[in-house]
């Protein structure tokens, strides 16, 4: 057994407990966390308290086991799963069933647990335990892939003998071993940023101008060049910074993503369309953060009809694009705020800083490219973030839309503390 640390002082974890025989393995796991510090709210699903009693989980906790959204006795406390999906900074479901990850998977919320998670801010650690061949069932498989795409971890299953006789994967890892991995996420976490449990600062009365996801630059009627930008990044800043009240236009590239609520999409195809869209709205807007992958070379000429095949090799003429964060930087109003992207792969932190500078950004959010999870497409991203005054903070690794709220925190705070 590894020795406990004070790994986890004053952290905040939420336990959830479901009903797998696994779940006698819930009472070691409070013992850890509790021995590194760690102050411990446990939830259960109704089978849970099959496999191990309230009793032992609360005792151990030191606090009250709640399963049930609704509580007989507790009058005016139904609102206790927002209160705790705000107050955590880790929420772990171990063992988690095959029934409660499709709950999850689909945001079902008929017990605390699983309205908690739905309420929770903080990342989500999911531990399966169930039978091999429950686990090995599509089903199980596309269930556990929905919630990686909603930013949950999910930590494989162990394989070994299983409670049916069965051997193979589907064990709940080690309680050790969970809480390592807890430990470690945490000490990534410094100041619980996904789980900041602060009111969001409003954008009422704020006009708010994105840009978001590819362009693309055809050469012929069918053809394009483009990349892999999906426009994740961006909407989620739009989605957020409407969340906040503000007044959204997003200018977006093609993307498969559905228009966020209350968010004026203008959709266009090229770097040139986004331009146009851009400099049409930038004087009027207060915020202007643009996540846009925008192609930097175009092809020269177009073919109005389409290319022949005729050729072994195809030769382009490009020509560079209008760079649109720039012409809106040299044009900045004072008291507008300028946010950028940067992707990049040599000096990544001395180019983005050059870059904030060149373009008369005010921010400028740099992808770091080197980890799996980040940049395009993933539904995660790790993130350092660079101010004019010369701060730099890494963030992170975490699903984009808490990327997203994070940006708004940090450039809405740096704004108030200019005001
Ligand atoms: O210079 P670079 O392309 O790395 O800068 C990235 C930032 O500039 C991003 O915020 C991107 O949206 C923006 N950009 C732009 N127009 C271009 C190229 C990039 O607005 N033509």
């Amino acid at each position: 057994m590894s020795a406990p640390s004070p790994s986890l002082s004053d952290r905040h974890l939420l336990l959830g407990v479901t009903g797998s025989i696994a779940a006698y393995k819930a009472a070691p796991l409070v013992r850890l966390f509790k021995k590194s510090g760690a102050d411990v709210r446990v939830l259960t699903t109704p089978d849970a308290e099959r496999f191990i009693p309230a009793l032992t989980l609360g005792t151990l906790s030191e606090s009250e086991v709640l399963t049930e959204i609704f509580p007989e006795n507790e009058e005016g406390s139904w609102t206790k799963h927002v209160t705790l999906g705000q107050w955590a900074d880790l929420f772990v479901v171990a063992p988690a069933t095959a029934q409660t990850i499709a709950k999850l998977a689909h945001g079902f919320c008929d017990s605390m647990l699983t309205a908690t998670a739905l309420s929770a801010r903080c990342p989500l650690l999911v531990c399966p335990a169930m039978d091999r061949d429950m686990y090995r069932h599509g089903a199980t498989q596309d269930n556990l892939e929905r919630l990686r795409e909603i930013g949950y971890e999910v930590m494989p299953a162990a394989h070994g003998e299983l409670a049916s006789g069965l051997v193979g994967k589907g064990r709940m890892p080690e309680p050790e071993t969970i809480h390592d991995r807890v430990t470690e996420k945490l000490a990534d976490a410094p100041e619980a940023v996904p789980g900041s449990h602060a009111q969001p600062s409003s954008l009422e009365d704020t006009s708010v101008l994105v840009t978001a996801g590819p362009t693309r630059e055809p050469f012929d009627p069918v053809r394009v060049l483009t990349n892999r930008s999906t426009g994740t990044m961006g909407y989620a800043l739009a989605r957020a910074a409407a969340d906040r009240g503000g007044n959204v236009t997003l200018v977006s590239g093609p993307t498969t993503l559905a228009p966020p609520d209350g968010v004026e999409v203008i959709d266009v195809e090229t770097a040139e369309d986004m331009n146009e869209a851009v400099q049409a709205r930038r004087a009027t807007a207060d915020l202007v953060l643009m996540a846009a992958a925008v192609a930097d070379y175009t092809p020269a000429e177009q073919s109005p009809t389409k290319r022949k095949k005729n050729d072994d090799d195809l030769v382009l003429t490009l020509r560079r694009t209008p760079d649109i964060l720039k012409r809106v930087g040299e044009r900045k109003r004072s008291d507008q705020i300028l946010v950028g992207f940067a992707m990049e792969t040599d000096t990544p932190h001395a180019n983005a800083r050059r870059k904030l500078e060149e373009k008369n950004l005010d921010w400028i959010v740099l992808n770091d490219l080197t980890e799996d999870g980040a940049g395009f497409g993933p539904s995660t991203n790790r993130v350092t973030l660079l101010s004019r005054e010369g701060t730099s903070e890494d963030l992170p690794l975490m699903p984009k839309p808490d990327v997203a709220e994070a940006i708004l925190d940090r450039v809405l705070a740096a704004q108030e503390s200019d005001s």
